[in-house]
């Protein structure tokens, strides 16, 4: 089975020659734009932002787009939003990573694009996550999930769980804020068999990985060069 397609470039630009009505499935991992309290430290390259205290500086390509201020994100992300809509079939899914600080301005951004905000899925890292001594671990990052209009009732499927627990490196890194494949096959459920899902910042292409294992199709965006190429190598591979 052949069925993934990638683009290269932005977002916004790409989204825009997208036919409308078209994914049964939105799931992405967008930047961030957090990674730390003050403007200082959104402003870091990605590389300084996402090594922990004493760890040697991770080893991936930086990555653009996640230094936006709150304000910016907001807008940027309804913009991005409101564009997926647009391509998501009725009754379509979407599902959109973020972490604890930019959670409320993403669930915002996925209603004033006009999706219905569905709930919260929990990525539970396990203890290797990042610690502070006396206090909790950030141990859990979030899908903020939703559906264009009405969800439409599949009462011959199971009910999906609600968190994955999984540790970052679980079956090997290919990006800097690689998500695990494990996690991205929990997820991509949520999409019919055979239909197909879109990820608008597909990175090194976890999210197309996961649909080529469980038999749905993909597209995929990235913006950069190097991590289109690594996505495209990793598809190829698995879309056999
Ligand atoms: C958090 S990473 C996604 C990682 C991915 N989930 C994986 O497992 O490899 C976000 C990706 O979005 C890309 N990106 C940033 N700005 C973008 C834009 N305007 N359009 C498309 N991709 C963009 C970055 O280069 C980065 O690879």
């Amino acid at each position: 089975m052949t069925e993934f397609v990638t683009f290269q470039g932005d977002a916004l630009a790409r989204l825009a020659e997208l036919p409308s009505d078209h994914y049964d499935a939105v799931i992405t991992d967008p930047p961030y734009s957090s990674g730390g309290t003050f403007r200082s430290d959104r402003q870091q390259a990605t590389g300084q932002k996402y090594t922990q205290t004493g760890e040697k500086k991770n080893p991936f390509s930086d990555f653009p787009g996640d230094n936006r201020d709150g304000r910016s994100f907001l807008y940027w992300m309804t913009l991005v939003l409101s564009e997926t809509y647009r391509v998501t079939k009725n009754g379509g899914t979407i599902a959109l990573f973020t972490d604890w600080r930019q959670l409320p301005t993403v669930s915002d951004a996925l209603q004033a694009a006009g999706f219905v905000w569905r709930g919260v899925y929990v990525w539970d890292k396990t203890l290797a996550a990042r610690p502070r001594k006396g206090y909790f671990r950030q141990q859990a990052e979030f899908v903020v999930w939703g559906s264009k209009g009405p969800l439409p009732a599949k009462p011959d499927l199971p009910a999906l769980p609600g968190l994955t627990t999984c540790s970052v490196n679980k079956g090997g890194r290919f990006h800097q804020t690689g998500k695990p494949v494990e996690l991205m096959k929990a997820i991509v459920q949520v999409c019919p068999e055979g239909g197909t899902v879109l990820d608008p910042f597909m990175g090194s292409g976890s999210t197309g990985v996961a649909c080529g294992e469980l038999g749905r199709k993909f597209h995929g965006i990235e913006y950069t060069e190097h991590y289109h190429e690594v996505a495209r190598e990793r598809l190829a591979e698995t879309f056999q």
